[in-house]
C-alpha cells in the first residue's frame, strides 16, 4: 500500500454554493485516492509518512477544462479584436508555425512548464490541427505529471492556406494515425477529439469524425455559440440544423444522447448565446460548459448567462481559454466569473443572481472535475488532487476566518507566487 498523510487547513466544496472548512486537520490518500479528512489520525494510518503544511491552506486542485497550447505564447496580445478577426490575425497566423516540430517544442515546453507550476492540476487542452507538434505537447503534458486530455484539431474549411487541412479525408487519417500513433503510450496523458469549431469543419469531416469517435470512444471538445457574427455564419452554413450544438449533435459529437453509449464526455466552451433549446439540448446529451469569462470579455463576445444553466441544472466548469483569455489561472477565471455575472446581472437580466464565490469554487473544482471522473472533492474515493495555498505575501492586521483567506488568495492572484505544493492522483508534482 502506497500512501501519505498532510496536514493544515483544508477547504472543499461538497455541493454547489458551500465550502466546508477544517482547520488544523488530517487528509489522507492511499493509491492516489482520498482516504478522508479527520481531526484525529485514525491509528491505521500512523504508520503513513505525515507532512504538516502548518497554517497554509489545502483544497482540491483546479480543472481547466478549456485551453488552447499553441495560444499561450501571444497570449495579453491582440484583446482588441472580435473573435473570427482574432482568429484570423492572431491564432490562425501563429498556429501556422507549429508545422515546424522545432518551434512547437520550444513553444509547448514553456506552456507545459508554466501550466505545470500553475493552479491547475487537470486541463482539456486543443493543439493545432499538425499530428507531429500534437505528439510533441503531449510528450511534455505527461512529463508535468497534470492529468490532461489533448486534442489533434480539426479543420478543413474556413482557415488560411497552410492551417487548413487538405480534405475532410485527410483529417481524419492524420487523425487516426495520431491515435495509433499515442496508443498505449501515456499514463495522464488521453486524447480528446477535436473539431475546431463548426465554421472549421464540412459535413463530410463531421461525419468521418462521427466514424473516429465510435471506433474509438472518444471524449469531445470544441466551441458553442460564442460570438454573434460566428453563430450567423454557422446558421448560413447550416441551415437544416436547429441551432448550432444541434449540428454537432447530427454527427454523434455532442455528448450523449439518452441511452447513449459513449463513455468519452463532451465538454463546449462558451455558450453566451444558447438559447432555451440548445441549453436544454446541452442538458439532455449530458454535454459539460466549460465557461471562459476572461475570454468573454477579452474578446468582447458577451457574458454567458450561467445562473440560467445553473437553474437549468446544466453541468458548468471553467475554462482560461488562453488566449482568448490572457491568463491560464484558474483563480482568475474563478473571480472573472463572479465579476461578469454581476454585470449580467446589472446591465442584463435583473432576475439573474450573480455567482458567488462559493459556487465558482464549486466549478472550478468538482464542476470541472466531473469531465475526469471523481475528482474535486476531499471525499473517500476520490482522486487526490490537492494544491497547498501559502497566503503569506498578503498581511492582514485583522483577524481573517479561513473562508476569507481563500477568497482573498483567489482575488489577489495568490497563485502567481503562492502554489506552495500541488499533488495530482496521490502523486507530488511540485
Ligand atoms: N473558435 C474557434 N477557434 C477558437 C479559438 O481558438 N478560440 C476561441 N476562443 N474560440 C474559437
Ligand atoms: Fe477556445
Amino acid at each position: 500500500m502506497n500512501g501519505f498523510v498532510i496536514k493544515g487547513n483544508i477547504l472543499y466544496s461538497a455541493s454547489m454554493g458551500k465550502i466546508n472548512v477544517f482547520p488544523r486537520h488530517f487528509l489522507v490518500c492511499e493509491n492516489g485516492l482520498c482516504r478522508g479528512i479527520f481531526a484525529e489520525l485514525p491509528d491505521k494510518y500512523k504508520d503513513l509518512p505525515l507532512h504538516d503544511y502548518k497554517d497554509q491552506m489545502i483544497i482540491p486542485g483546479l480543472t481547466d477544462l478549456h485551453i488552447h497550447a499553441p495560444q499561450f505564447g501571444f497570449r495579453g496580445t491582440g484583446m482588441d479584436m472580435e473573435l473570427l478577426d482574432w482568429l484570423d490575425h492572431q491564432a490562425f497566423p501563429e498556429e501556422a508555425k507549429y508545422a515546424d516540430e522545432d518551434y512547437a517544442k520550444k513553444a509547448y515546453s514553456i506552456f507545459a512548464e508554466a501550466l505545470k507550476a500553475s493552479a491547475t492540476t487537470r486541463a482539456v487542452i486543443f493543439g493545432t490541427r499538425h499530428k507531429a507538434a500534437t505528439e510533441c505537447l503531449m510528450d511534455l503534458m505527461e512529463d508535468t505529471g497534470l492529468v490532461t486530455y489533448v486534442g489533434k484539431v480539426n479543420m478543413d474549411q474556413n482557415a488560411p492556406e497552410g492551417l487548413r487541412e487538405q480534405s475532410a479525408e485527410d483529417s481524419a487519417a492524420q487523425t487516426v494515425e495520431w491515435l495509433e500513433d499515442i496508443s498505449g503510450k501515456y499514463r495522464y496523458t488521453r486524447p480528446i477529439l477535436t473539431p475546431r469549431f463548426i465554421p472549421s469543419c464540412s459535413r463530410e469531416l463531421l461525419e468521418k469524425l462521427k466514424g473516429v469517435r465510435k471506433t474509438y470512444d472518444l471524449p469531445v471538445q470544441s466551441h458553442l455559440s460564442e460570438n454573434p457574427e460566428e453563430i450567423e455564419l454557422v446558421g448560413k452554413l447550416f441551415p437544416e440544423a436547429s441551432f448550432y450544438g444541434d449540428c454537432y449533435d447530427r454527427y454523434d459529437l455532442f455528448g450523449n444522447r439518452p441511452g447513449g453509449k459513449f463513455t468519452g464526455r463532451t465538454v463546449m466552451a462558451h455558450c453566451v448565446y444558447s438559447s432555451d433549446a440548445e441549453a436544454e439540448r446541452i442538458r439532455r446529451n449530458d454535454v459539460i460548459v466549460a465557461h471562459c469569462p476572461a475570454s468573454n470579455l477579452d474578446l468582447a463576445s458577451g457574458i454567458a448567462p450561467i445562473r440560467k444553466y445553473l437553474d437549468m441544472g446544466l453541468r458548468v466548469g471553467l475554462g482560461s481559454d488562453v488566449a482568448g483569455g490572457q491568463t491560464e489561472s484558474i483563480f482568475r477565471a474563478m473571480t472573472y466569473a463572479v465579476q461578469a455575472s454581476k454585470m449580467y446581472w446589472r446591465l442584463v437580466d435583473q432576475s439573474a443572481k450573480p455567482l458567488t464565490f462559493e459556487e465558482v469554487f464549486y466549478m472550478a473544482t468538482v464542476g470541472g472535475g466531473w469531465f475526469f471522473g471523481n475528482v474535486g472533492k476531499f471525499e473517500e474515493g476520490y482522486e487526490f488532487d490537492a494544491l497547498i495555498l501559502n497566503d503569506e505575501r498578503f498581511p492582514h492586521p485583522q483577524e481573517l476566518s479561513l473562508h476569507q483567506r481563500l477568497e482573498r488568495f483567489a482575488y489577489l492572484g495568490g497563485d502567481m507566487s503562492g502554489i506552495e505544493a500541488k499533488y495530482v492522483a496521490g502523486r507530488k508534482v511540485k
